[in-house]
C-alpha cells in the first residue's frame, strides 16, 4: 500500500465532524479507491471539550489552526472554519507557505481572496480545492471544471441558498408571510450566524462568483455581483406570480455579454413548470449551459453534514489519487479581470402595482410603458378593494434601463398606491 494521505482538519462543526466520520467509518473503501489510506493527523476547533459524537482521541489537538496548518505530519490542510478573513485565511496562507494542499468549504474566503490564494498556491506548486463551498453536495465545481472543459460556457444559473428557497417555497405552500417563515427557518437552525448572508443573497452571491470564474476564465469578482435579497418579497408577490404561471426564486445568473461579465443574484420569476420552478424546500439546483452540451441541470442538498462532507471528501480523494488541477480550472495568472456588465441582457419583467380606481389610471401606466419602448405581453387586473386594485403586467423582453425609465415615470403618477414592484423573468 502507498503511504497515507494525512489530513489536518481545522473546524469541527457540522461539516468537520462529518468529514471525521467518513474518514473513520469508510477507511477501507477510501483506501481501496485512492490506493492509499486517508488518515487524520491533527484537528483544531474553538472548543475542545464538546461531545461531537465522534472520537477524536487518535488525533493530535491544536488550539491554533495556523500551527495545525504547518505541522510536518499534515499533507492536506482541510479548512472548515469559515469566515472570509481571520483565522481561516491566516491558516490557509500558512498551509500553502508550508507546502500543503488545501481543501476548503469557505466560499466567503475564496470569493474575496480567491485570486490571491490561488496564485500563492500555484506558485508554491500546491492545489486549493473547494467543491464544498458551492451548492453543498452537488459536484458542480467538478462538473464545470472537468466534465464541461470542452465547452464554451454560455450561462450559469442556480438556486444556491437552501434557506431562501425554503422560506420562499414555504410562503407559497403555507400562506404565511416572510417574517413567520424567517422565524421558522431560524428555529430549524437553517440560518447562518449572520442571517443577512442568507436572505441578503450574499452567501449565494459568493457561490456564483466562484462558478463564474471557472466558467468564464475571469478573476473572482464578488463585488461585481449585483445583489438583491428576498426580504422584500411579499406573500402577494408569491401568489400573484403563481397566478401568472411563475415561481419566485433567489436566482443567480452569470453570463458573458458583449459588454462584459454580468453576474446577478436576485429574486426572479421562473416558469412554475420548469425544473427551477419545481424546486422545493432547502434543496439547491444549478443549471449549466455550454455550446456543446446544451443544458445540464444538477439538483441536490445544498447544506448539511453528509452532503457537505461528501463534497470535501471528493476533493480529498482527488488529491490522494494524484489528480492536480488549478483552483479555477486554469492557471491563476491566466485569469483575466473581466469588465463588469450590469443588467445588459434583455428579459421580460413582471410588474405589480396597486392602482387607484380612477378613470384612465390603467391607460396612464400603459402610455408610460409604451413611451419607454416596452411592450406588454400579458396583463391582469384584480377586483378593487375599497379604492385600489392590484394590477399585474408581464412585459415582452426589455432592457433594465428602459424598465427603470418606465418605473420612475409610473412612480410619478397620481393613480398609484405605493411603489410598483418589478422582478425579472428568467427563461430556463
Ligand atoms: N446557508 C447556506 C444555505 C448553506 O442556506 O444554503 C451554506 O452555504
Amino acid at each position: 500500500m502507498n503511504p497515507p494521505l494525512r489530513l489536518g482538519i481545522a473546524g469541527l462543526g457540522t461539516v468537520g465532524t462529518g468529514v471525521v466520520r467518513i474518514v473513520r467509518q469508510k477507511a477501507a473503501l477510501l483506501a481501496a479507491r485512492a490506493g492509499r489510506p486517508i488518515t487524520i493527523s491533527a484537528v483544531s476547533a474553538r472548543t475542545r471539550d464538546k461531545d461531537r459524537g465522534v472520537s477524536l482521541s487518535d488525533y493530535a489537538w491544536e488550539d491554533d489552526p495556523v500551527a495545525l496548518a504547518k505541522r510536518d505530519d499534515v499533507d492536506v490542510f482541510v479548512e472548515l472554519m469559515g469566515g472570509s478573513d481571520g483565522p481561516a485565511k491566516a491558516a490557509t496562507e500558512a498551509a500553502i507557505a508550508a507546502g500543503k494542499d488545501v481543501v476548503t468549504a469557505n466560499k466567503a474566503m475564496l470569493a474575496h481572496h480567491g485570486q490571491a490564494l490561488a496564485s500563492a498556491a500555484e506558485t508554491a506548486g500546491r492545489v486549493i480545492r473547494f467543491e464544498a463551498a458551492v451548492a453543498g453536495g452537488i459536484p458542480v465545481v467538478k462538473t464545470l471544471t472537468e466534465g464541461l472543459a470542452g465547452n464554451e460556457i454560455t450561462r450559469v444559473m442556480g438556486v444556491m441558498n437552501g434557506t431562501c428557497n425554503y422560506i420562499l417555497t414555504r410562503m407559497q405552500a403555507t400562506g404565511q408571510g416572510y417574517n413567520a417563515l424567517f422565524e421558522e427557518a431560524d428555529k430549524l437552525g437553517y440560518l447562518e450566524a449572520d442571517p443577512n448572508l442568507d436572505v441578503g443573497g450574499i452567501d449565494a452571491g459568493h457561490k456564483l462568483a466562484l462558478l463564474s470564474s471557472i466558467a468564464f476564465g475571469c478573476q473572482v469578482d464578488f463585488d461585481a455581483v449585483a445583489l438583491e435579497g428576498i426580504q422584500e418579497i411579499t406573500l402577494g408577490d408569491i401568489r400573484h406570480a403563481a397566478d401568472m404561471g411563475y415561481r419566485i426564486k433567489l436566482l443567480g445568473v452569470a453570463q458573458m455579454t458583449g459588454r462584459g461579465l454580468e453576474q446577478r443574484m436576485s429574486p426572479c420569476l421562473v416558469p412554475a413548470k420548469s425544473p427551477l420552478g419545481q424546486l422545493e424546500g432547502g434543496t439547491n439546483m444549478v443549471v449549466l449551459e455550454g455550446d456543446q452540451v446544451e443544458q445540464i441541470v444538477m439538483r441536490g442538498p445544498g447544506a448539511g453534514m453528509g452532503p457537505t462532507a461528501s463534497a470535501v471528501m471528493g476533493d480529498v480523494m482527488d488529491i490522494a489519487r494524484g489528480f492536480r488541477l488549478s483552483t479555477f480550472g486554469q492557471p491563476a495568472t491566466d485569469l483575466v479581470k473581466c469588465e463588469t456588465a450590469v443588467s445588459v441582457t434583455p428579459a421580460p419583467y413582471y410588474m405589480r402595482m396597486s392602482l387607484l380606481d380612477k378613470p384612465g389610471a390603467l391607460a396612464k401606466v400603459a402610455t408610460i410603458l409604451g413611451e419607454a419602448g416596452i411592450s406588454i405581453d400579458r396583463m391582469r387586473q384584480y377586483r378593487h378593494d375599497a379604492s385600489t386594485a392590484p394590477v399585474l403586467i408581464v412585459t415582452h423582453k426589455t432592457t433594465r434601463d428602459a424598465l427603470d425609465t418606465a418605473l420612475s415615470g409610473i412612480n410619478r403618477l397620481d393613480v398609484l398606491s405605493g411603489a410598483p414592484v418589478a422582478l425579472r423573468i428568467e427563461t430556463v
